[in-house]
């Protein structure tokens, strides 16, 4: 069965949302972190968070293309280094915009996979960033809310811009 998803852009409610625990490592959550996968490969991406197709709750999944595939349910960060460092970041909720955004360089992180199995893990590099950046959503973040007021306008409002222009196209 394919699950058709469909990936929410920046305005609407659900990427605002605080996300709930995921409560059931059924064959159903199992099948639709598949299609998360799926479709974070057909819109080269790194990262898709759960409210970002629609479901409020504590999951993401990541692919840097480094031959692994990463499910992330109920994470906890339980650790960031104290060394940060600028990345250009990008989100397919707000597609096009990119803009760097300081994080931690290296994080440690607990977190259940698809089966509901418990794992902890020590990220640094694109993996540590992704990792950052799709626990942002699971909190209703967006990196742009990471960005300095005049920033975040300014980016904003050209996307704004670039939507009226460029219609529903994507
Ligand atoms: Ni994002």
């Amino acid at each position: 069965m394919d699950e058709i998803l469909e990936i929410v852009k920046i305005g609407d409610d659900v990427l605002r949302e605080k996300c709930t625990p995921v409560k059931e490592f059924d064959s159903a959550f199992k099948m639709l972190t598949s299609a998360m996968l799926d479709e974070l490969l057909e819109a080269d991406g790194v990262g898709l968070a759960a409210p970002q197709v629609g479901i409020p709750q504590r999951f993401f999944v990541v692919d840097i293309r480094d031959g692994k595939k990463y499910v992330f349910a109920n994470p906890e960060i339980i650790e960031t280094s104290i060394e940060e460092g600028p990345y250009e970041e990008g989100c397919l909720s707000i597609p096009g915009v990119y803009h760097e955004v300081i994080r931690p360089l290296k994080v440690k992180v607990q977190a259940r996979d698809e089966n509901g199995k418990l794992f902890n893990l020590s990220a640094d590099g694109l993996l540590a960033r992704v990792i950052q950046h799709e626990y942002d959503h699971l909190e209703g973040k967006l990196f742009v809310d990471r960005l300095d007021k005049e920033e975040k306008e300014k980016v904003l409002k050209a996307y704004e811009k670039r939507q009226k222009r460029g219609g529903r196209r994507k």
